[in-house]
């Protein structure tokens, strides 16, 4: 498979992430409860983690590691734990509907700072552009 069709696909499954995410935090703000379909379950953790296999793949094609060359790969890395963190703050550890929400637009903008510091390659994201 060439790089290009790689990178593709891992930004795809970036886009499906923020989609099912947004999707889960729509039925478990109100109530976590809401999340009873298995799929919705299991479908974003194989997704994430094919994202993350893909995202480490590309980088090896580069030669650029997080922690060490490559600050805009350590900016999405931390980003990435970040955004898993207040995710499920957001769907599942939040004790209250303001709680969930708060995390659920944290989660949001976490997302698109790892977008802005994959396109801008610069942990600046969108304010290096
Ligand atoms: C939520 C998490 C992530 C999102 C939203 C995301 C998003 C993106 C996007 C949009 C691109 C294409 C940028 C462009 O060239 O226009 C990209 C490329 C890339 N990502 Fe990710 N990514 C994520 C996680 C990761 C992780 C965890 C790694 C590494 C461990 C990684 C490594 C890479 C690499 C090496 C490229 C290729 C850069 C290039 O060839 O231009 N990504 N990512």
């Amino acid at each position: 498979m060439s790089y290009l069709a790689v990178k593709h696909a891992h930004m795809m499954f970036a886009l499906i992430s923020i989609t099912l995410f947004m999707l889960r935090a729509w039925l478990a703000v109100p109530s976590p409860a809401r999340i009873n379909n298995k799929l919705l379950k299991i479908l974003p953790h194989v997704n994430d983690t094919l994202l993350l296999l893909l995202g480490i793949w590309l980088a090896v094609q580069i030669g650029q590691a997080p922690f060490g060359n490559s600050p805009w790969l350590t900016a999405k890395v931390i980003g990435l734990v970040l955004y898993i963190v207040v995710g499920t703050i957001a769907i599942k550890r939040g004790k209250t509907r303001g709680q969930r929400l708060g995390a659920t637009l944290a989660a949001i903008a976490i997302f698109a700072y790892i977008y802005g510091a994959a396109v801008s390659k610069s942990p600046l994201s969108w304010l290096a552009l």
